[in-house]
């Protein structure tokens, strides 16, 4: 697959990703073998770049194939991945190196305001304001004294890169979910950098364990437990995370009813910040694919997350947190429990129930209660 431009696409170019508008809306689909007038097309919409299938597309001159920004970044830091390195401070200074401070922030930033795109619902004023506050956290760490908790992202992306990814989407979703809730900037701020440490004591886990594909065994369990105490005390002293901050690493698998860990805190016991992250935090870990299972449809995810409200969770975050998020982003592609198959072109009405493109027809799951959504196919 090769990001070209677009001022440099032949006719018989063949897409590998559907291109979309700059409100998500598909144009043209993954597969459409381009004409002229496709190319025309994209022009038209300022597209910039598109990706292609290299294999059925005519070949090219290697100075017409451009790379994205955060390309760039990935390629620096794979070129640092033998900085798999345990924490001391000696190596803290190995690790940071000027290049991959920034290519580690691109790549954050990026990840980040992508995430904030596809998980709020269309025209929501909450995009802006969780954008705005991404920002200042993510400038904040690229300040020279959180160099220290920059290099702990930077081991947990080279430790296990599925809990990276998982922690800034964790990040984005419990700001979403904040909101709201009557959080101030400032708060959404702390919740959001708890948020993105969440699971930092992951790192002190073997890996061989949290990428087994069986069922763990009692010890196992007992390993993973430990990483929201080590996770904490690993933060402890670090200035970048305040106080709320902290109680999100160490509280986010508390549950309401005082069966969670480590602590086995009840209700008002646990920081409000912690339940947040608890719930997005499991949605997100649900709606991903994972080395032992698949991943859940939004719709089973939320179902799930609604059945242990009130036990695990707080009744009134999981309410909140359900009709702030956009479960079915604009333009991804879905499949229906009658088997239609279309994309999201607008989900403001009823996220949950969006309105869908189905070859030329619109049809809006908002009227049609006897089709559910079975999964998003990408
Ligand atoms: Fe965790």
């Amino acid at each position: 697959m090769r990001c070209v431009s677009v001022s440099n696409l032949k006719p018989g170019d063949v897409l590998e990703e559907s291109v979309l508008d700059n409100k998500g809306r598909p144009l043209l689909t993954k597969g459409n073998i381009l004409t002229q007038r496709h190319i025309e097309y994209l022009r038209k919409y300022r597209i910039e770049s598109v990706y292609l299938d290299e294999q059925n597309s005519p070949l090219r001159e290697e100075s017409s194939i451009c790379r994205r920004p955060c390309e760039k970044a990935m390629g620096i830091l794979h070129e640092s991945a033998y900085l798999d390195l345990p924490y001391s401070s000696e190596n803290v200074e190995i690790l940071l190196t000027q290049r991959i401070c920034d290519a580690t922030i691109a790549i954050l930033r990026e990840m980040a305001n992508n995430l904030i795109q596809v998980s709020i619902p269309q025209k929501r004023d909450y995009t802006r304001q969780v954008g705005q506050i991404v920002e200042e956290i993510i400038d904040e760490l690229s300040q020279p004294h959180c160099r220290n908790s920059l290099s702990f992202l930077i081991q947990l992306k080279n430790y296990d890169f599925y809990t990276y990814t998982h922690s800034v989407n964790v990040m984005i979703l419990s700001m979403v979910a904040g909101i709201p809730l009557g959080l101030n900037n400032n708060s959404l701020k702390s919740l959001g950098i708890g948020a993105l440490f969440h699971d930092i004591g992951k790192m002190s886990v073997p890996i061989q364990i949290l990428n087994k594909r069986k069922q763990l065994n009692a010890e196992e369990i007992t390993q993973v437990k430990m990483h929201s105490l080590k996770g904490y005390y690993r933060m402890k002293e670090d200035g970048f995370l305040d106080q709320n901050g902290k109680a999100v690493i160490l509280q986010h698998h508390e549950k309401v009813d005082g069966t969670g860990y480590p602590n086995k805190r009840k209700g008002k016991d646990i920081h409000e910040f912690a339940k947040i992250a608890a719930v997005a935090d499991i949605y997100d870990a649900l709606t991903s694919e994972r080395p032992h299972r698949n991943h859940w449809a939004p719709s089973e995810a939320l179902e799930y997350i609604y059945s242990i409200a009130g036990s695990h969770l707080e009744v009134d975050i999981v309410t909140k947190f359900a009709r702030s998020i956009a479960p079915y982003p604009l333009g991804s592609f879905v499949q229906c429990s009658n088997g239609m198959k279309g994309y999201v072109v607008d989900n403001i009405i009823n996220p949950h129930r969006p309105v869908l493109q189905v070859g030329k027809n619109r049809i809006d799951l908002n009227t049609k209660f006897n089709i559910t959504i079975t999964d998003i196919m990408f």
